[in-house]
């Protein structure tokens, strides 16, 4: 490395001490690269030196050669490797560079500024304290501006530089300048950012970027570099309420209990008072302890261990939290929501949210509207697609501590996971807890389910009928439903097409409507199934999802998948309602089987071959089995099951 190299083959200690001394400032910069950014991050990277020195040769060769630049360097060739990466279409994954000067260190994110990586650009910037945000002089603000800038504030960036680029290209015009610069700040207001400091910049030529341009004698500000350097972002994640997520409690024997996490905003020391908000105690620090021995207090960013005065029940997820600030406690949210997956989001569907330690059950209640990143609109939508924003109301399955994320951006985050492919689907922003939520509590009855079916002389259970259109479900649900009564048994059936009369009537057959249609189906079965019945769903249910979904809101042993698996040649050719027919013409959309996906039961508890085998043998086999299991169990006297 070219200026700094002198020093690491002299005295190398001391050049590392520097380094780790030195603050660290991570920063976006959003523009594609018409409006210069790989010239920018380029010439950052090539006036700090931190760029190898055969590097540096081979760039002037390479420069000469391809020459779009005359004899200047083309500084957009550092960045090359990222270009050839797009170019492939390989994912593309957030590029982060580092350099340093004598006064800072720096991580840059580089993401594609195209609203196709919007997702690309969330993650980027979701660390950054600082957006540059580039403007072409030629230009002004234009649409991506404003998408880039409300993507800057929706992650909770609150300082942006303007550059406005390309000044060479207007003459220098101080006029030009100051008309992008009041544009920009009168769309601005709307996304509170704290600052806003535009710089008049050439990249290609090197105005202030590094030094102040001779050619902008009208411009008093800092240069970009001067500004990135000084700009305080430092004290702003220590000066936020202390917040520690705990990875792990730390056990090795009797005498040690401690809390094992990384600190998330604030500081701690011993004798601070800390509360932990899934149960309100309190409790003092007693000691903060770390590999080095123990500390006097540790701030945000460090790892440590602290143990308490009381013996207090904490556990890996919980939030210690500064007793005197206390984080909300909830579980109804409402969030922004940032759709990061192919798969679009399917309100009702069970996810897996992770904040923190925590990982837990959600489901999105409500799409409360879309926001056009573009326009900054809201639309109304059911779902959000690849890249699309939204504002939504979230369901959890228990109460999970959080800060609004304007106020914590550590403790206010949140991913979406997909529980069966693993795969990270959204990212969430939590705005604020609903409280109408934390007002409604369980009402404790006297009676319970197994009351119910005592007196019933049954055991309840949902049998799950599932498979494709004309698979022979219903046909089949029905004989067992009439055979069940004959043996005395509370019976209910709960039908697709019949559902849609009535509870589901505002239903169709898009992905979303599926997933909403089984969720109030589940919840009705479960409450049946609280009520003592036995029953009967007969539903296409396509997704593995949601049938998962019903099985998991009843207890072990309740919940019997029952797939009936009749071919789909065998399925159209009875077409007993006439709608593969339609379907196949085209005059019915999104039907499954043929242009909407069915997902096959990878273990079900029974299979019918419904194709093969007589509707009336298959309902028979099912009522011996529901025998056969039920005399194996614990069951009131004097009932057969
Ligand atoms: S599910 O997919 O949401 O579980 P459900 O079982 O409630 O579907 O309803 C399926 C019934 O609706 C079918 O038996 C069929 O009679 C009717 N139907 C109408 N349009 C469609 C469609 N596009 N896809 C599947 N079934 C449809």
């Amino acid at each position: 490395m070219a200026h700094q190299s002198e020093m690491i083959a002299e005295d190398i200690h001391s050049y590392l001490k520097q380094q780790e001394e030195k603050s660290m400032l991570r920063f976006i910069t959003c523009g594609s690269v018409d409006d210069g950014k790989s010239t920018l991050i380029g010439r950052l990277l090539w006036d700090s030196k931190l760029v190898f020195e055969d590097q540096l040769a081979a760039l002037e060769v390479d420069s000469k050669k391809v020459g779009t630049q005359g004899d200047d360097i083309d500084y957009a060739l550092l960045l090359d490797g990222l270009q050839a990466e797009r170019e492939q279409g390989i994912t593309i994954d957030v590029a982060y560079r580092f350099f340093s000067t004598d006064k800072r260190k720096f991580i840059v994110a580089d993401t594609p500024g195209h609203e196709q990586y919007t997702r690309n650009m969330v993650t980027g910037a979701s660390t950054a304290q600082v957006a540059v945000i580039l403007i072409d002089a030629r230009k002004g603000v234009l649409t991506q501006t404003r998408r880039h800038s409300y993507l800057t504030s929706l992650v909770g960036i609150r300082n942006v530089v303007l550059a406005i680029n390309k000044m060479d290209l207007v003459d220098y015009s101080e006029e030009r300048f100051n008309s992008i610069k009041n544009d920009y700040e009168a769309f601005a207001t709307q996304l509170g950012f704290e600052s806003i400091t535009a710089i008049p910049v050439s990249a290609l030529k090197g105005d202030n970027i590094i030094g102040p341009s001779p050619k902008t004698h009208w411009y008093h500000g800092p240069t970009l570099l001067a500004y990135l350097e000084t700009v305080d972002v430092v004290n702003d994640v220590l000066s936020k309420p202390f917040r520690m997520p705990v990875q792990w409690v730390n056990r090795p024997d009797l005498d040690f209990r401690g809390f094992s996490g990384t600190i998330a905003s604030g500081k701690v020391s011993p004798g601070d008072e800390i509360v932990v908000p899934s149960s309100g105690q309190t409790s003092r620090v007693a000691r903060v302890v770390t590999m080095d021995g123990d500390l006097p207090h540790a701030i945000a960013g460090q790892s440590v261990t602290l143990t308490l005065t009381d013996e207090i029940d904490i556990s890996r997820g919980d939030l210690l939290s500064a007793a005197n600030e206390r984080p909300a406690h909830a579980d109804q949210l409402e969030a922004r929501l940032v759709w990061m997956h192919e798969d679009p989001l399917l309100p009702g569907r069970s996810y897996l949210l992770k904040t923190g330690a925590t990982v837990l059950a959600a489901q999105i209640t409500a799409l409360k509207y879309k926001v056009n990143v573009n326009t900054l609109e809201h639309q109304a939508g059911k779902t959000l697609a690849l890249n699309e924003i939204g504002v939504c109301n979230l369901s959890l399955g228990k109460a999970i501590a959080f800060d609004p994320y304007q106020e914590n951006r550590g403790t206010g985050n949140f991913i979406l996971i997909d529980r069966l492919t693993n795969a990270t689907v959204g990212a969430g922003m939590i705005d604020f807890a609903l409280r109408r939520a934390t007002n409604i509590h369980w009402q404790a009855l006297d009676l319970n389910k197994k009351s119910r079916s005592l007196a019933k002389a049954q055991k309840a259970r949902v049998l799950w009928f599932t498979g494709l259109s004309g698979s022979g479900k219903s046909t089949i649900a029905n004989l067992v439903e009439k055979k069940l009564h004959s043996l005395g048994k509370h019976t209910y059936l709960l039908d697709g097409d019949n559902v849609r009369h009535g509870l589901n009537r505002d239903l169709g057959f898009t992905d979303a409507d599926r997933v909403e249609n089984i969720r109030r189906v589940a919840e009705v079965a479960k409450l049946f199934v609280d009520a003592g019945i036995v029953v009967l769903a007969s539903f296409i249910s396509p997704f593995k999802s949601e049938r998962q979904m019903a099985r998991d809101m009843l207890e072990d042993g309740e919940f019997w998948e029952i797939y009936v698996s009749t071919p789909i040649d065998i399925c159209e050719t009875r077409d007993v309602k006439g709608l593969y027919k339609k379907a196949r013409s085209g005059e019915l959309k999104n039907f499954t089987g043929v242009d909407s996906v069915y997902e096959v039961p990878a273990s079900p508890e029974l299979v019918a071959e419904a194709g093969t085998t007589s509707a009336e043998e298959i309902a028979e086999e099912i009522v011996q089995k529901l025998l056969a299991e039920n005399g194996a169990q614990l069951l009131p006297e004097g009932s057969m099951w």
